[in-house]
């Protein structure tokens, strides 16, 4: 049987076995204690990025719910595209404010500036872009809106760790930036996330964060403690830290094989409408536009290539359905999107392959 090519697949070597070993047998799993990965993660991710504060969590939805948990949301609204996973709406709806959908640029699957200023209202209180597939929004135009109308900018980079985010570009920093380390992310960990601030009084934000991802616990001093607010388990453990502190070490080199891989990608493809090239883009996924979309994801899965659809839009999921919402750019991508591999196990001989196939479709 031939080998399957994975859309998804975690790059890994000896280093993160070591680790693994290590804090199996230390016996501290938990974070806060043994041989304290988490804390360390969070000193070398909030450096890599260059952010006032970093709070390890356990997943980039705990993430985004608790950024934006920050601040009183009731009756307010929070501005996001609907071409992303559920997590980004649903951390709105936790937090009791409306999601607003707005449409994306046709061209980079990004939250489109001009829909964002006309959907701003009295009532918008956050706009929550996602960095799509790893292509930066336009964070500039952005930052402009929410400045003229005294919005804060929240961030879902689950799919950007190392694009745009990375010490020197301070300044394309919302208040809050969240991500992802689920196993498919280009960090890449059993489960994780993390929120990383750059605001005023951000040492206090990170205490209010610290206590929430743990229950709400406050004035821990040794086995006492007290709990002054309602909080979640959503701490990250120490296998996940673990295993991010060798990520990141390789995070430079493995984005910088996803770009090649991209590079060649946007070169030898002959779809129309793809994914454009960019050279600071993490290329979580490439995306493609095809209209046959089940034939072509079969045939390619016929040669044992696997692709996927990221994503089908959350404004028409049944729980966000709203005959009223109408986003012509992301209801196309909806019905024609389709991602192929980009992570760096690919060998050469896989991506030939894959751009042989799917040229054969067009
Ligand atoms: C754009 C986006 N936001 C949020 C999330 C949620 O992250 P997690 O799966 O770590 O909870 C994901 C993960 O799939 C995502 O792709």
């Amino acid at each position: 049987m031939k080998r399957i090519i994975k859309l998804f697949d975690p790059f890994v070597d000896k280093k993160e076995e070591d680790i693994i070993k290590k804090v199996l047998y230390s016996r501290f799993w938990a974070s806060g204690a043994g041989t304290n990965q988490v804390l360390k993660f969070e000193t070398a991710f909030r450096n890599y990025i260059g952010s006032q504060s970093c709070v390890a969590l356990n997943s980039g939805t705990a993430a985004l719910h608790l950024a934006l948990s920050l601040l009183d949301l009731k009756g307010k609204e929070v501005i996001i595209p609907s071409l992303s996973f559920v997590a980004t709406a649903h951390a709105v709806i936790l937090n009791n404010a409306k999601p607003v959908f707005v449409d994306v640029d046709a061209t980079t699957g990004c939250l489109d500036p001009q829909q964002v200023e006309n959907s701003v209202t009295e009532r918008t209180k956050i706009i929550l872009p996602v960095h799509f597939a790893g292509m930066s929004c336009d964070l500039s135009r952005i930052m402009k809106i929410c400045k003229k109308h005294n919005i804060v900018l929240i961030e879902d980079a689950a799919h950007a760790a190392g694009g745009t985010y990375k010490k020197n570009k301070i300044g394309t920093h919302g208040a809050a930036v969240c991500f992802s380390f689920h196993p498919v992310k280009n960090l890449a960990m059993p489960t994780g996330g993390a929120i990383t601030l750059n605001i005023k009084n951000h040492s206090s934000f990170e205490s209010i964060l610290k206590s929430k991802r743990w229950c709400g616990i406050s004035d821990r001093k040794g086995i006492k403690y007290n709990v002054d607010k309602i909080g979640l388990n959503y701490y990250m453990n120490e296998f996940s830290a673990a295993i991010g502190l060798e990520q990141l070490k390789k995070l430079d080199r493995t984005n910088r094989i996803r770009r090649e891989i991209a590079k060649r990608y946007s070169k030898e493809l002959k779809i129309e409408k793809k994914m454009p090239f960019n050279p600071e883009c993490t290329y979580h996924f490439y995306w493609i536009c095809v209209k046959n979309r089940d034939k072509f994801i079969k045939q390619m899965f016929d040669e044992r290539i696997e692709t996927g659809i990221h994503y089908k839009p959350i404004h028409t999921m049944k729980y966000y359905a709203n005959k009223k919402t109408i986003l012509p750019n992301t209801e196309s991508f909806g019905a024609q999107i389709v991602s192929i591999p980009t992570h760096p196990n690919l060998t050469e001989s896989d991506i030939s392959k894959i751009i042989e196939k799917a040229n054969k479709f067009s």
